[in-house]
């Protein structure tokens, strides 16, 4: 098919799944292919994190949570140098410090939260609203976008999940012992499979992925296969 005719009709597609099973990898490589917007929405949780931790705000405070989501404002900018998107909180740029560990040990306590999910969500809708998309996370397939026309869920063990998150880590400069890191993969993996709303689950009509085995290419031309298919069906 032509990139042509692949950007005529345009899709949502949904990858969700457990941290580290290489959801954020898959879906920016299946944007760039298709030449649609990738959507990190584990990054507005943790640019919500990271602003309730700077300012100390309490969970369990239904007031100071409703101020402190009303005070802050999360945009994405893409920077043509690194040729990424980056999580901008209240102008600033977060993107570095969104993804370290202490924000990874507090983002799925406030990620529980309605009001929390209900901000992103509104949010996540509008990014939607084009199609065109490919968005990660936890509740895209199940609860932000019921209808996207095509979701996938993937997973991979637990140490191996470890494994990958330690090398990005250590990329970045950040020391940690792989069972750190297992401790807070299980943390969450505990939290967003359990919370009331919108826990992570697999969505019925989503396709399971275990990218225990595979390779980042694998994983990656798995759902582009799906998705070509899932564009091709609308002409
Ligand atoms: O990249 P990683 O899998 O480590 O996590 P992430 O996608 O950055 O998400 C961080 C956390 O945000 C998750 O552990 C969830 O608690 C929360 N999250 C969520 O509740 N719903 C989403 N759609 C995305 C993330």
């Amino acid at each position: 098919m032509s990139a042509q005719r692949l950007l005529m009709k345009k899709i949502i597609i949904a990858i969700d799944g457990y941290a580290g099973a290489g959801k954020s990898t898959t879906a920016k490589e299946v944007a760039r292919q298709l030449k649609y917007n990738y959507v990190d929405s584990g990054a507005m949780y943790r640019a919500i994190t990271l602003y309730f931790i700077r300012h100390q705000i309490a969970l369990d405070d239904s007031e100071a949570v409703h101020r402190a989501l009303e005070a802050l404002d999360i945009s994405f900018l893409y920077d043509p140098i690194q040729q990424k998107s980056i999580t901008c909180l209240n102008g600033e740029d977060v993107e570095q410090e969104i993804r370290k560990m202490y924000v990874s040990d507090y983002v799925s306590d406030v990620s529980k939260l309605l009001e929390v999910r209900q901000k992103v969500m509104v949010l996540q809708l509008k990014l939607g609203e084009s199609k065109g998309i490919v968005m990660d996370g936890r509740d895209i397939g199940s609860k932000v976008f019921p209808f996207a026309e095509l979701k996938i869920f993937m997973i991979a063990d637990l140490e191996t999940r470890a494994a990958r998150r330690l090398e990005e880590l250590q990329a970045k400069g950040e020391v940690f012992s792989l069972e750190e890191i297992i401790e807070n993969l299980r943390n969450r993996d505990q939290i967003d499979t359990t919370r009331k709303e919108s826990p992570l689950v697999q969505a019925e009509d989503a396709i399971l992925l275990d990218s225990t085995h595979i390779s980042f290419t694998e994983q990656a031309e798995f759902v582009l296969n799906l998705a070509r298919r899932k564009i091709e069906e609308y002409h």
